[in-house]
């Protein structure tokens, strides 16, 4: 009977071609890992610096800006009341009122706009009271009831975490406003085993979430696309929930910490 056994003549050659190129796909695949890992962190240097850059300026017009302002309006009140009512020149009078009417409008909106930047109790008090003053924020000025609960240690989230996650509170509630025509939100915080987990959800029309991320341009820096890339380069996915008339609810899930950093 004529029985087939591969001799160590035929196996050996093929074995240590196998291996090779299992070598070969091995360091493939880490030169690949390493270069997802490195453009990772060059993309969330990139984040890093543009959150810099709004601190500054959000500094700079709260500081610099909100204060000569300020300056103004008490100059602008001295000189009304300064001005002897009986030989006032009633026009210079109005004049001067309505000077510190702009001056004072310009000045709330130069704060808005320096806490929409960058808030500062976000550097100032951490997380946990930037979220409660955002909910507050929508509360009061969008006529929304924002609920807000935090479940776990938010001290274990660093300081690019604690943005990322305010950020997408941020957008998350800024279109609830624009599109959802809902009147609660509930925004969620847990932070366990090792996974921290954001959600947003509110009860208004609702819409297709597919039509919602393809309507967020792929190269738009902010809106749920820009929130979506923000999210993975820390690791994290993006999700997005919704049937019509019942609400939108968006998710954002990362880990807390980076992967240990495999040695090649
Ligand atoms: N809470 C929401 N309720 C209903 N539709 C929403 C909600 N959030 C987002 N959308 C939909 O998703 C789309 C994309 O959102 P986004 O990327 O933030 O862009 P933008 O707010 O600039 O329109 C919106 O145009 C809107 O149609
Ligand atoms: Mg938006």
């Amino acid at each position: 009977m004529a029985m087939h056994t591969d001799t160590p003549m035929e196996t050996g050659p093929l074995r240590e071609q196998l291996e090779s190129l299992l070598h070969e796909h091995r360091t493939l695949i880490d030169q690949l890992q390493h270069g997802q890992d490195h453009f990772r962190q060059l993309a969330r240097s990139v984040w890093r610096v543009q959150e810099d850059e709004r601190r500054r300026i959000a500094h700079e017009l709260h500081d610099g800006v909100g204060h000569n302002i300020t300056a103004l309006i008490h100059l602008l009140t001295e000189s009304l009341a300064a001005l002897p009512p009986e030989s006032t020149d009633v026009r210079a009078l109005e004049r001067l009122r309505h000077a510190k009417a702009i001056a004072e409008s310009t000045l709330q909106d130069t704060r808005s706009l320096s806490r929409l930047l960058r808030p500062q109790i976000l550097d100032d008090l951490g997380l946990e009271q930037a979220l409660r003053w955002l909910a507050r924020t929508f509360t009061e000025t969008h006529d929304l009831d924002v609920e807000l609960s935090i479940e776990g240690d938010v001290q274990l989230l660093d300081g690019d975490r604690c943005t990322l996650v305010f950020r997408v509170a941020q957008e998350s509630l800024a279109n609830v406003a624009r599109h959802a025509q809902a009147q609660r939100v509930d925004v969620e915080l847990k932070l366990r085993d090792g996974l921290a987990t954001l959600s947003v959800r509110d009860d208004g029309r609702g819409g297709d979430p597919a039509t919602a991320l393809a309507r967020s341009g792929a190269s738009e820096s902010s809106g749920l696309g820009g929130i979506r890339d923000r999210v993975r380069l820390f690791g994290g996915r993006l999700h997005v929930d919704s049937a019509a008339g019942n609400g939108f609810c968006v998710t954002a899930h990362f880990p807390i910490n980076d992967p240990e950093r495999r040695t090649p």
